[in-house]
């Protein structure tokens, strides 16, 4: 599957996602900017929030408990839309989601 990332300033990226790979390891495998992912994908650092395209969101995991309590720590204003992209999963059923970056992580 191939997700579409969509930078603070237009910006887009169209990554190829490995088998079994999150949001955020697809990302930060293909170098794109604006993913920092400090604490690699544990649920630990919100420094790999997104913004998901509202068209995507009811298709997405539930948001676990840590998920949500990291997530009113971004850098960013949280919104209904934000997740971590570490703990969303790629699967063959998301191909083609688009996930909008914030404008910083920190
Ligand atoms: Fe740290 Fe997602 S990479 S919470």
């Amino acid at each position: 599957p191939a997700i579409t990332f969509i930078h603070a300033d237009g910006k887009i990226e169209r990554v190829e996602t490995g088998e079994g790979e999150s949001a955020m390891q697809a990302a930060t495998r293909h170098g794109l900017d604006g993913i920092l992912a400090e604490c690699g994908g544990n649920a630990m650092c919100a420094t790999c929030h997104v913004y998901v395209d509202e068209s995507w969101l009811a298709r997405l995991p539930a948001i676990a408990d840590v998920e949500d309590a990291l997530l009113d720590g971004t850098a960013t204003e949280r919104l209904p839309n934000s997740r971590l992209s570490c703990q969303i999963a790629i699967t063959p059923a998301l191909d083609g989601l688009v996930l909008r970056l914030p404008e910083r992580q920190v």
